[in-house]
């Protein structure tokens, strides 16, 4: 079947656009009062540093201020990828017209992403914390997916699913290990997860009707392409370079980019919290690691 006359999941769209239609802005719900730096904005152990003994040894309040600034750098990145979506969202519009059940939904994911960047930038904003600004465009293949893919391409919603699953496994990891961090936090995380989870049933089911169209080759060639794609995101939302360690006061900030690199901790948590993502893709033959 071309790839332009793939069948449209409408009655899902159909659905999912009653479910987002009582909307309410996440920036006025949520109760910014609460925001305290005296708290942990991660659960200790989804830290990066989380299990390296030299990082377990450091003061309680250095462990609790690198929790804040990996969570407003996974918020950050959250602020690049959102754009993507929003970028193709917006430009799918000129093509959506004749079904205008599928816009009706892209419209409703537009207005629900606008409202987590605004509620990442008010945070950001709260935080009185800048961060030093980060080339997202170093992120090549991500950026060639989101902008380029044809969007009604398989490969498209592939790295749809991947880029949407892997922010929001970190944000189910909040809210079901909240105990201790910091109210708003977990407000946001759970806020957003609940607008993602139609946003990746969305996705999948686009994806869905589009693998069973799949030819050999194209597993091939999409394979090694999706593991880059994996381990591009996982970099971006889960590993911090050396100038956020240094923001946190942990320096030099190269020496503790490698300790996170080298730390197993961190590995076997990147595992088992993208566990529910990868087995998606494996079960449909792409064997794919969060991890290099
Ligand atoms: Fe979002
Ligand atoms: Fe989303």
């Amino acid at each position: 079947m071309p790839r332009n006359q793939a069948p449209m999941p409408s009655e899902l769209a159909a659905h999912l656009s009653r479910s987002s239609a009582p909307y309410r802005d996440p920036v006025a719900r949520i109760d910014w009062d609460r925001l305290s730096i005296r708290q942990y904005w991660l659960p200790p152990e989804a830290v990066s540093l989380h299990g390296d003994p030299q990082f377990m040894t450091r003061p309680e309040a250095d462990r609790m201020r690198l929790s804040q600034v990996e969570f407003l750098n996974f918020i950050e990145a959250g602020l690049w990828l959102e754009g993507m979506f929003m970028e193709r969202i917006a430009r799918s519009m000129r093509q959506e017209r004749h079904n205008l059940t599928a816009l009706k939904y892209r419209l409703h994911e537009m207005r629900e992403e606008t409202g987590h960047s605004l509620m990442f930038l008010e945070l950001m904003a709260r935080s009185g914390l800048s961060l030093p600004h980060r080339r997202h465009s170093q992120q090549r293949l991500a950026n060639l997916f989101g902008r380029y893919a044809p969007l009604e391409s398989l490969g498209f919603w592939m790295a749809t699913v991947i880029g949407e699953e892997i922010p929001d496994r970190l944000n189910r990891y909040i809210r079901q290990h909240g105990r201790g961090v910091c109210p708003v936090v977990v407000e946001m995380s759970t806020l957003h997860l609940i607008d993602e989870a139609r946003h990746i049933s969305y996705a999948r089911e686009m994806m869905e009707s589009r693998l069973a169209a799949l030819h050999g080759w194209q597993r091939q060639l999409l394979r090694p392409l999706l593991r880059r794609l994996v381990h591009q995101f996982v970099g971006v939302f889960y590993y911090p370079d050396a100038r956020l360690y240094e923001l946190a006061g942990f320096f030099p900030g190269a020496d503790w980019v490698s300790r996170a690199k080298q730390n197993r901790h961190r590995r076997e948590f990147m595992e088992q919290c993208l566990h529910p993502t990868l087995e998606i893709f494996r079960q449909r033959g792409f064997p794919l690691t969060a991890c290099k």
